[in-house]
């Protein structure tokens, strides 16, 4: 449960259901199980600290206790074909961003395909996971996301000098009940339009237009992230002037050459 007034906020939205835990092994996990046990749209995982956290590219994610946002939503997207799911993410990765610029006056940029940067430092990822029906749209989508809320001065040093908190960049430290709260409304306001959604992400994308490195499973591509395709991959140029499209990857946001 969260305070009363946060509750009062979610009441008329969909995401209602708020499900707080001070110690779970992971928010998407848990919400996966509920998922393939029937639970409806909308319901919300929140964890002080997670012991199995886990992150893209089948990384695990770490995170101080209280120090994080770590929460998860419940989405059953009817009719929602699996080449358009990347559209969730997005539509979280603007909403978190939109939240942190409320209440810290920080806007991060989103780096393809979600991560939340400031100053080149991440201060969120997002995982999503699907639940596969038997037709060609999605039974369940659970989106996850951790962002890095205080630190107080000290980073994790598995992390240091790569991500930041939102207290540190801010100077400010933010209830984590309100950034969920103002994030939740902001995906409420976005879910009904996936395709304004998909708008927005590619006018605020920092990745494209950008020189990028990509990290692949076999290799590396380096070159000039033109666009996104509809379906949303990555669509690079690179130097040898070949033309690639990423799915999955880790991109690194490079200077312009010569600059
Ligand atoms: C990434 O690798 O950048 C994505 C990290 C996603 C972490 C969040 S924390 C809440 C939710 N539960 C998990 O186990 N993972 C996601």
């Amino acid at each position: 449960m969260l305070p009363g007034s946060a509750t009062r906020r979610l009441a008329a939205t969909r995401f209602f259901d708020v499900r707080r835990f001070e110690s779970l092994d992971s928010t998407n996990t848990y919400l996966l199980d509920q998922a393939r046990s029937g639970a409806p749209e909308g319901v919300v995982a929140v964890a002080d600290h997670q012991t199995a956290g886990r992150g893209r590219l089948g990384r695990s994610w770490v995170a101080p206790p209280r120090a994080s946002l770590l929460a998860s939503v419940l989405l059953r997207p009817v009719d929602l074909a699996i080449d358009r799911a990347h559209l969730l993410t997005a539509a979280v990765a603007l909403a978190a961003a939109e939240a942190c610029e409320q209440l810290s006056g920080v806007r991060p940029s989103i780096k393809w395909p979600n991560d939340l940067l400031v100053d080149d430092r991440k201060l969120a990822g997002i995982l999503a996971e699907v639940e596969l029906g038997a037709g060609p749209s999605l039974e369940a989508v659970v989106v996850g996301i951790g962002l890095n809320v205080a630190w107080a001065g000290e980073a994790p040093p598995e992390v240091a000098g790569l991500a930041v908190a939102l207290d540190e960049v801010s100077g400010l430290t933010v209830d984590r009940d309100e950034l969920l709260v103002e994030m939740l409304l902001g995906l409420e306001r976005r879910y009904g339009d996936l395709r304004a959604v998909a708008s927005e992400y590619r006018a605020t994308c920092a990745t494209v237009g950008r020189r990028v490195r990509v990290d692949l499973i076999d290799g590396r591509i380096e070159g000039v992230a033109a666009d996104l395709t509809p379906d949303g991959r990555l669509l690079i140029v690179a130097d040898d002037g070949s033309q690639q499209t990423v799915t999955a990857g880790d991109v690194v946001h490079l200077r312009p050459q010569g600059g």
